[in-house]
């Protein structure tokens, strides 16, 4: 076998986070911040991307084709989509006969104020940075220790732990106890966040379910059945360096993806959310170019991120049976809530019969009318390959879901970047539809009625 070349090495090499002080600035991270801030030739090709208003497309096909530029489609309206795009993709756009308008960048929120490195600006303080998030975590595990226990699933590209927080009460469940006397197993459900770097609110919406589950457990007969008889995974941050990364300088920088570098290229970062192993690729629902907004990876879970998360996933399979039965996948924006496949505008297709199907609207349908969000299939928006979802259901049969948070468009809500304000109501908005998750997740099939056939 051939000896790695030293530059091999170091490109493979997991990097220490650099930033991980919280608020304390040290000269050491100023240096470094400084030459990141002077670097050349990656630093350039991401100023590269901005967003931009397109007018004219209107079916999922055409938003497709709009996606197939490699684009990121981040906003879809009636006759129009939002998008985030490099010069050369949004001229191809141009080229399709739509039209194109350059959107402002990300907000200022430094209100004047200088921010400091790996932090939020100071407009927007009551988010939490990566450290701050854990340090919250580690607090409320520290507060309901009988309750809520924390598990490293592994590390990002450069190093940050992956977590995974498990809460459960300790009641023992409702269901049927088997016949050798030991306990029924709770039905699992899982929560992931923050796959897109850019999507702060989704690591408040865990931190709040956190709060929300600890706080009322015990008081809220609702909380105490659910966590009594089920257990609730919470996976908070899938994407720390990509958050990190997108905070870094003080200044958003509405980026998307992971921080791993790639081969042969100067373009850093995979969508984590097309490189999960369902049909990946397969249909023109992500990019094979490294600088692509959608870029799927050179292999499907070549993230380390996904990685890590699908062995998580894979090690809830118990006795041949996976326990995780329902999931949720957080994102922003657009509130939408969407369910699988999104790699065929079909309802039905292999590994999605009409009663899966039928159980996903039903329950998607009635977690939307509580929270005010749209219920739609994914692929109504435009086809996606590597997604959470498609995984989890295809690969893994969980019920799994994408939320769309708060704003609805990219205009008055801030976009990526609605200000912290909203953050107490806008992560309480999908409590009530959180439960109803739970409270189907034993038999989602008793939502359309069928639980004898398929729960029994
Ligand atoms: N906006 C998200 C993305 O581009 C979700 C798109 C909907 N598709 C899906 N499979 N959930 O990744
Ligand atoms: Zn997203």
């Amino acid at each position: 076998m051939r000896p790695p070349t030293p530059r091999t090495l170091r490109s493979r090499r997991p990097r220490r986070p650099r930033g991980l002080h919280g608020k304390v600035a040290t000269a050491a991270t100023a240096v470094l911040l400084t030459l990141a801030m002077a670097a050349p030739a990656a630093s350039r090709t991401e100023e590269r991307t901005r967003s931009y208003e397109v007018t004219g497309p209107r079916t999922a096909a055409q938003r497709t084709a709009v996606a197939a530029t490699g684009a990121s489609v981040d906003a879809v309206r009636r006759g129009s989509v939002v998008i985030t795009a490099d010069a050369a993709q949004a001229e191809r756009v141009r080229r399709m006969g739509y039209t194109v308008r350059a959107l402002p960048g990300p907000p200022d929120r430094s209100d004047g104020r200088r921010a400091e490195p790996f932090d939020f600006p100071p407009a927007d303080a009551n988010y939490h940075n990566y450290s701050e998030a854990m340090a919250e975590i580690n607090a409320d595990i520290a507060r309901y220790p009988s309750l809520m226990s924390k598990q490293v699933i592994g590390k990002s590209y450069e190093g940050r732990d992956i977590i995974a927080v498990k809460v459960t009460g300790t009641g023992t469940g409702t269901g049927a106890k088997p016949a050798d006397g030991t306990a029924a197993a709770k039905p699992e459900v899982l929560f992931t966040h923050h796959q897109h770097a850019r999507e702060h609110l989704t690591v408040e919406m865990a931190l709040y379910l956190l709060k929300e589950f600890g706080s009322k457990y015990g008081s809220d007969a609702r909380v105490t059945k659910m966590l009594d008889s089920r257990v609730v995974w919470v996976v908070p941050d899938l994407n720390p360096d990509g958050g990190e990364y997108d905070i870094a300088t003080g200044s958003y920088r509405s980026w998307r993806k992971n921080r791993q570098p790639n081969n042969g290229s100067s373009a850093r970062g995979t969508d984590l959310n097309r490189n999960w192993d369902y049909k990946w690729g397969c249909c023109g629902g992500s990019s094979g170019s490294t600088g692509s907004e959608t870029y799927r990876g050179s292999a499907p879970e070549s993230a380390p991120e996904v990685k890590v998360v699908a062995d998580f996933v894979r090690s809830r399979v118990v006795n041949g049976k996976q326990q995780i039965k329902a999931a949720i996948d957080f994102h922003t924006y657009s509130e939408l809530v969407l369910w699988p496949f999104g790699w065929t505008y079909n309802d039905t297709a292999p590994g999605m019969t009409q009663d899966d199907r039928d159980a996903f609207a039903t329950v998607g349908k009635s977690m939307a009318a509580s929270n005010g969000y749209t219920p739609e299939q994914s692929s109504d928006l435009y086809i996606t390959d590597g997604s959470i979802d498609d995984w989890l259901w295809g690969n893994q049969k969980i019920f799994a879901y994408t939320f769309e948070m708060y704003p609805d468009s990219s205009g008055a809500g801030g976009g990526f970047y609605p200000p912290d304000e909203v953050i107490d109501r806008e992560t309480a908005r999908n409590r009530d539809a959180v439960l109803q998750l739970l409270e189907n997740a034993d038999c989602m099939y008793r939502a359309i009625g069928k639980e004898a056939q398929y729960c029994r």
